[in-house]
């Protein structure tokens, strides 16, 4: 189950390699493209193996009537989303959703940090632009694992100058969370994106400087997580199931593929609308998303079924749900 989400027929319109794995991507909805605001994302369903799936991308860039742009990293041990969109041809024909934020600026801070990991930069790209533009104050800290894969930089650079930094761990330099945390003025905003570890190095040092976590805003990645994804059974007892989730899918799809309805709405583990019970586990749960707090995650009673996983065993749980 999702909220009602409108879609409308769409092509591509342009495409653009900014890095060796990551390509820009003009998508011209008929009718012209809505207004946006920084952070937000578009929904794409998009045929995949032998149905259609939706896949979520955060829109880069500044808002134009004509276009949305996303930026889309193949990922070769992806589910499918990615490859698919790198295979599109200009003139190609999909559907897309109207654009929707759950990671938005606040407009109220003296001081923006904003910081990207890898793919991370999509959202953190529109952001750096319109508070640029507006003459914010604002400084980026971007990261990858090589200097070829800091997509868009030269164009941050070009926005924020000396403002821009940039990390690169083959050559040895990394993010310092708690140095940049302790280097930012009492009353900063710090907007992250990236994988589970950065972010999760950002929202300790946060918490242990003592600093509100209302001015913590974050999106990661739901293929981030601490363990390889592989195949896991699940059991619901309430219901009488017993499935097998393959190491390519999401727990939340195999359920409805069984006929599981489970509640969702960014299948990005954030909004947490997609949270199960847990009755019992054998092996490790792999949580992947950043709406659980670490008391939560270390309770060990919930989890999210858009993203997180179990390692090496077999998880027995209840969604709630009742079928008619
Ligand atoms: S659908 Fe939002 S956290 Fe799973």
């Amino acid at each position: 189950m999702r909220f009602s989400v409108h879609y409308s027929p769409a092509r591509i319109a342009a495409v653009r390699d900014v890095s060796p794995t990551v390509r820009l991507i003009e998508i011209a909805p008929e009718g012209g493209a809505l207004p946006w605001t920084p952070g937000a994302h578009l929904n794409l369903s998009l045929p995949i193996g032998s149905g259609v799936d939706t896949r979520s991308y955060s829109l880069v860039g500044a808002p134009d009537p004509h276009v949305y742009r996303i930026a889309v990293k193949r990922d070769p041990n992806g589910r499918g989303g990615s490859a698919y969109m790198h295979d599109c041809a200009v003139g190609a024909r999909l559907s897309v959703s109207e654009p929707h934020n759950h990671f938005s600026l606040s407009w109220q801070a003296s001081d923006y940090v904003l910081v990207a990991g890898g793919i991370g930069v999509t959202p953190i790209h529109s952001m750096a632009l319109a508070l640029a533009k507006r003459g914010e104050k604002v400084r980026l800290l971007q990261a990858a694992r090589t200097r070829s894969e800091l997509a868009f930089a030269n164009e941050m650079q070009g926005a924020l100058g000396t403002n821009a930094r940039f990390f690169v761990s083959d050559e040895g330099t990394r993010i310092d969370a708690a140095a940049e945390v302790a280097a930012m003025p009492a009353d900063a905003e710090i907007y992250l994106c990236g994988p589970l570890s950065l972010v999760d190095a950002f929202r300790k040092a946060w918490r242990a400087a003592g600093r509100p976590m209302s001015r913590l805003r974050s999106e990661t990645f739901g293929s981030s997580g601490a363990f390889a994804a592989e195949p896991f059974r699940v059991l619901v007892p309430a219901l009488g199931v017993e499935i097998e989730v393959p190491a390519d899918q999401s727990m939340a799809d195999a359920l409805a593929s069984a006929g599981v309805d489970v509640m969702s709405d960014c299948k990005r583990g954030e909004c947490g609308l997609c949270t199960v019970d847990i009755l019992a586990c054998e092996g490790e749960i792999d949580h992947r998303d950043v709406f659980l707090s670490d008391s939560e995650r270390n309770e060990g009673l919930r989890m999210c079924a858009c993203v997180s996983r179990v390692a090496g065993g077999t998880i027995s749980i209840d969604t709630g749900y009742t079928p008619d």
